[in-house]
This record gives C-alpha cells, structure tokens and sequence, in this order.
C-alpha cells in the first residue's frame, strides 16, 4: 500500500498505444511505483493497461475525469472498481485502481454519491477503497484574478462530499494545506524541471516547490515520458522530490 505521508511520483502514461505504454512501465519500473492512465490511454487501450500496470505490481491513477449525472458517474466509478483484475478477486493480491479523479464542478451530489458507490463496492468485492480526487481547475488554465478562490470554493466541495482529496496546481497547494490539514490529499500536475518545455501547461513549478507547497503526489508527463531517456529524468525529479 502506498504511503501517502511521503511525497510520490507520478508517472502520466500520456501515450496512444499499448506497446508504448508497456514500454514506459517496464523502462520505467526500477524507480516508479504509481502509473496515471487518461483519457487518450484507456480510450485506445481500455482496462487490459490498468491490469497490466497493476500485474507488474505497480498502483494506477485511472484519471478519466468523470464529469456527468451523479448516477452516470457513480455507476462509471462502480465499473472501475468491478471491471478491474477480476481475475484476482478475493485473493491478497487482488488490487483496484490506487486513485480515481472527477470534476468537482459536477456537483457536491455527483461527487458525494460517487464516493458512496466507492464505498460499497469496495466493502462487497473486499478491495481496497480507491481514493477519490476532485479537480478543482485544470493546471492548463491561466490564472485569472478568482483563481485562488474557485478553487478554494470547489476544494470545500469536494471536502464536504467526502473526497480524500483534490488535483490542483502547485499555486494553490500552500493555501490547500493550511486550510484542510495535513490528511487532506494534494496532487499536482504542471511539475516542469528547471529548464524544460511548459507546453500547454500554465500554472507550473519544479518538483521541489511542489513539495515545499504542501502536494503528496507529482504528476508528470511529458518531461519524464518524452525525454531521451525516460528513467534517467524520473531519478532527475525524484532527487529534486528529495530536496523538497
Ligand atoms: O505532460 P504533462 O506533465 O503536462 O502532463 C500532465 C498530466 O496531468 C496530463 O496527463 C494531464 O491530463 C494531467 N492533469 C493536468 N491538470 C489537471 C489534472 C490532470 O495536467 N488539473
């Protein structure tokens, strides 16, 4: 089980096929233990990536952003939970996915009953519950003068539904912290090394700000997946997580 008390890595599988994804996860593998799967993965590839990270003994991050009804998504979050290794139902190495994301503009309903669905179907297969994360705003958006307030406003949304926590950028961790406490979990996106591509991401930072902010989990796509040599520029961030 990961320990949310130490500051983890994130690697976001943002690739098109199986074979690329499977590639990252066994080049990656000696140094990372937590693997994101979106929208444009599981789209092409479908659950066998999530049993294929989760066979290698590795924890996924199924972040497919649910935004709908709240009987639509909290029947999408049950499926999550039914739908993956069921091969291994019941025995001690039966895992569902570590974490899953919804947007908290869904609505307080949504992302309550959501948790709830969780929750049961967690208990009747004997699993793990997955943590639930709720985005707040998209790191890709500029900030804007209410920045700090929407999400503040989304992040006591998703507090009072239940969530163990929120995805936000590195700009609002520090205001996160000190509002909700220490158990209140902050994952951030828009990590860039010093020196690397922002590309279409706005509110950013390096690693060790991050950390110094207050977020327990670092995603990171493209300067880990896209680099020359993908598991050198994991250990690069993972040593810049320890100056943090
Ligand atoms: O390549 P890059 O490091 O920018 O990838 C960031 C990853 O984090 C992407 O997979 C993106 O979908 C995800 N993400 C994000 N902002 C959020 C939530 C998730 O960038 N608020």
């Amino acid at each position: 089980m990961i320990n949310c008390s130490q500051p983890k890595l994130i690697v976001a599988l943002d690739v098109d096929t199986f074979e690329q994804a499977r590639g990252l996860v066994n080049a990656l593998s000696p140094a990372v233990d937590i693997f994101k799967v979106g929208s444009q993965l599981f789209t092409s590839c479908g659950p066998v990536i999530v049993r294929y990270v989760q066979a290698k003994g590795k924890e996924v991050f199924l972040d497919l952003k649910y935004h709908d009804i709240p009987n639509t998504v909290a029947s999408a979050v049950t499926a999550a939970i039914r739908s993956l290794d069921v091969g291994h139902q019941g025995s001690a190495d039966y895992r569902t996915v570590l974490m899953y994301t919804m947007h908290i503009s869904g609505g307080q309903e949504m992302l309550a009953r959501a948790v709830e669905a969780a929750q049961n179907t967690a208990h009747q297969m004997a699993v793990r519950r997955p943590l639930a994360l709720g985005i707040t705003v998209l790191t890709s958006e500029t900030r804007q003068e209410n920045t700090q307030a929407l999400v503040l406003e989304r992040a006591l949304i998703a507090h009072k539904a239940g969530l163990d926590g929120v995805v936000a950028s590195v700009e609002e961790a520090a205001m996160l912290r000190k509002e909700f406490g220490k158990d209140f979990l902050i994952v951030t996106p828009g990590i860039r090394p010093t020196g690397s591509d922002v590309g279409d991401q706005k509110r950013v930072a390096t690693p060790s700000v991050a950390i110094k902010n207050g977020s327990n989990f670092l995603v990171v796509g493209r300067p880990i997946i896209a680099a020359q040599d993908p598991l050198q520029a994991a250990k690069d961030i993972l040593d810049d997580i320890q100056q943090g």
